[in-house]
């Protein structure tokens, strides 16, 4: 099943989410349903409460994804539970966007290593460590499961400048080859 994307000014995306049990219902569907609204959507990391589920669990995909210096190929999991353990290394800009924030791309500061500790789809117990643009997805997903939204991160005047486009996301009023869930639509 492809969920709508639920987009910039709901609440559900600002709120902290919480851990999962290992009984949590349906658990091998949700996950496969992420993956295909995140397909749908042509994603390379979705979060669940992108889908209004406020719980932490984000899935990622950027196996299509053609980088020059970095390989892609088996970056496609499932991190429930995730834990940040660490942020390594200097701090780069890239630019990023978010399914939740159709059609705003902006430079993002990030450090460039992550240490991870979270379970797999088969509740395995992992720790890695991850840089560059993994490490960066990551990032992004992550902060999606703590309320965090990429643009938190600009400063105060493109923020300012943003602020119509951000104001007409919520109402629903922006261009998206996949539905949306936006809060002030009327
Ligand atoms: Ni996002």
């Amino acid at each position: 099943m492809v969920y709508p994307i639920v987009v910039y000014g709901d609440p559900i995306l600002r709120k902290r989410a919480t851990d999962i049990p290992r009984d949590f219902p349906a658990l091998p569907q949700l996950i496969q349903d992420m993956f295909d609204t995140m397909y749908a959507a042509h994603g390379i990391g979705l979060a669940a409460p992108q889908i209004g589920k406020s719980i932490r669990l984000f899935v990622v995909d950027a196996t299509t994804l053609e980088e020059e210096e970095e390989d892609m190929s088996g970056f496609k999991k499932v991190f429930i539970n995730p834990e940040l353990v660490d942020e390594l290394g200097n701090k780069w800009a890239f630019e990023e966007g978010c399914l939740s924030i159709p059609n705003i791309r902006e430079n993002v500061t990030r450090q460039e290593t992550v240490r991870i500790r979270y379970f797999d789809e088969g509740w395995n117990a992992r720790e890695e460590e991850y840089s560059g643009i993994k490490a960066r997805i990551i990032q992004h997903e992550y902060d999606h499961l703590d309320g965090k939204l990429f643009i938190d991160y600009l400063s105060p005047l493109k923020k300012r400048m943003l602020k119509g486009k951000l104001t007409n996301i919520s109402k629903g009023d922006v261009d998206t080859e996949y539905r949306i869930l936006a809060p002030l639509r009327k």
